[in-house]
């Protein structure tokens, strides 16, 4: 997503700085069955290693994890974000339930997170709708929301109630009933995909599957002699955002501490090298995932322009009239903010528009 990150950062913090509302950026809210690798597909898009992960049910609250981009704030003079964070500062973690904790090491952070999902949801297998808040803060990240959720499972097992279906369906529906929610339907390729209960919940929110994207995982470890090309060329379900095979970290990789690195190499040369994708290998993969995800919100983000748009002119207008009514800019802090913000604006107001247009920016006073 590096092409985007700085773009729209850059507008957020301003909006931030004057405490605006932030542009509405779609949520990427990720779907399937329990096991279907859901979790796995989330770490690679962060591409960090911090999620608990595991055959079974793992995980049993929602996680909302929101991820904040700290290379331009910090160069804001004024910025409204809390954090004071210098651009060479490590990634680090912070829970919502921990106010005064930071975390650098993130298997710490997958430590917690088992923790905090014992200490509500139970230590035998309940599912609890209470999210748990992690925000991870980092210079390569858009500022964006992801959230994690329970997998779909039919059958009660420990402390689950009767109705678990129910109860976590209808969880998992609270999130992508939202329009801005992007959802990353996750079918594992090993299970029919007549079967896949992130599809049947996707199309229950999004009958016109426009917000859908498919992720079919497991390519890795199909019966030999069959392939997934049907799906994965959109012959055998439409999705108007595609589906993307990936190959994530086996649970004897998660064992052996594979690294990341290494487990985005064996997945490009799994697609190059096998008969059915040799093909359509460049649109395969966790990169190709991830680079998809940029152009989805490349395009939400051009549906908003019309609002940010409005939303900048007003702006400028209004920090005009402050700034005249304040008289002599030196005076005051608040002046000086003001001016500083006049700044920012009108240099980046411009330039995002242009660049997430295509054409040359109607914005000026
Ligand atoms: P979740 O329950 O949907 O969050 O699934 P997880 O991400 O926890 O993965 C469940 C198990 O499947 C883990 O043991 C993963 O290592 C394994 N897994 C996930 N994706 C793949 C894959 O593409 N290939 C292989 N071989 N294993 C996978
Ligand atoms: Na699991
Ligand atoms: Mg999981």
């Amino acid at each position: 997503m590096n092409d985007l990150i700085p773009l729209v950062n850059k507008l957020q913090d301003v909006f931030n700085t004057i405490g605006s509302d932030q542009i509405d950026l779609p949520q990427i809210v990720v779907v399937g069955s329990q096991s279907s690798g859901k979790s796995s597909v989330l770490e690679t898009i962060v591409q960090k290693d911090f999620l608990p992960r595991g055959n079974g049910i793992v995980t049993r609250r929602p996680l909302v994890l929101q991820l904040v981009n700290t290379h331009i704030a910090s160069m804001l003079p004024s910025s409204s974000s809390s954090d004071n964070t210098s651009s060479d500062a490590p990634d680090r973690a912070e829970f919502l339930h921990l106010p005064n904790k930071q975390f650098f090491d993130f298997e710490e952070v997958r430590k917690e997170i088992e923790a905090e999902t014992a200490r509500v949801a139970g230590q035998n297998k309940g599912i609890s709708k209470t999210p748990i808040n992690l925000k991870i803060f980092s210079k390569n990240v858009l500022n964006l929301t992801l959230v994690d959720l329970p997998g779909v499972t039919k059958v009660p097992v420990g402390d689950q109630p009767t109705d678990i279906e129910r109860q976590v369906r209808n969880l998992i529906l609270d999130y992508i009933t939202k329009p801005n929610s992007v959802v990353l339907a996750v079918s594992p390729a090993n299970v029919d995909l007549a079967n896949s209960d992130s599809l049947k919940l996707a199309r229950q929110v999004d009958p016109e599957a426009k917000r859908t994207i498919g992720v079919l995982t497991k390519l890795d470890l199909m019966d030999a002699g069959t392939n997934s090309l049907d799906i994965l060329t959109g012959r055998a379900y439409p999705l108007k955002l595609g589906f993307i095979g990936v190959v994530n970290r086996s649970q004897a990789d998660i064992q052996n501490n594979k690294p990341m690195a290494e487990a985005f190499k064996s997945e490009t040369e799994f697609f190059q090298n096998h008969p059915a994708y040799r093909a359509i290998a460049h649109r395969c993969g966790t990169t190709f995932l991830t680079k998809n995800l940029n152009t989805i919100l490349m395009n939400h983000i051009r549906e908003k322009l019309p609002d940010i748009k409005a939303k900048l002119n007003s702006l400028i207008g209004q920090t005009h009239q402050e700034l005249t009514s304040y008289g002599d800019p030196t005076f005051t802090g608040k002046t000086h903010k003001g001016t500083v913000v006049l700044q920012l604006l009108t240099r980046f107001a411009s330039d995002f528009v242009a660049a997430i247009d295509g054409t040359s920016a109607d914005i000026s006073t």
